[in-house]
């Protein structure tokens, strides 16, 4: 196992103590994003939850993050956050300016992973983490990050 892989296995095992015999959903989501920010060191690690307007229309609104303040609404589709939603799969960017329609929340943002929450069989929100460096996220991150949401269920 690498070091990082041991990190995640820990966090894994931490995130379902954390939630076990909590079931609202804010927050076990709150705890989460504390949890993994603290343990992993990274510059933002929040979640957008897909939410509907007045008019019906559905869009990612801000949930509990870790971090600088952030964008409120993203449209399906829209960004790194909209891709994942859109294509109801793990988006994991090596570097940000190279990610046509990326939103910049942040200048200091350099590198981010978006994982899919699944309600069902609908993404009912996205797991979004931000690296100030470049590179930060592999396919590591995404099959980790992809066991502790499902702990949202
Ligand atoms: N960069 C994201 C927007 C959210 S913030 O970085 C916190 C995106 O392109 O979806």
């Amino acid at each position: 196992m690498t070091d990082k892989e041991i990190k995640y296995t820990q966090l894994l095992k931490e995130a379902a103590a954390l939630l076990d015999g909590e079931s609202d959903l804010i927050a076990n989501m709150a705890n989460l994003a504390a949890l993994i920010h603290e343990t992993m060191g990274f510059w933002w690690t929040g979640f957008y939850i897909v939410r509907a307007d007045k008019d019906g229309t559905e869009q990612l609104v801000l949930g509990p993050f870790q971090g600088p303040i952030a964008c409120t609404r993203i449209a399906f589709g829209r960004g790194v956050c909209g891709a994942s939603w859109q294509r109801r799969e793990t988006v994991v960017v090596p570097d940000v300016e190279k990610f046509p329609g990326h939103i910049a929340c942040s200048s200091e943002s350099r590198s981010e992973i978006v994982v899919p929450v699944f309600n069902g069989n609908k993404v009912s929100a996205v797991l979004d983490i931000d690296s100030q460096y470049l590179n930060t996220f592999d396919e590591t991150d995404a099959r980790y990050l992809e066991q502790i949401v499902k702990l949202l269920n």
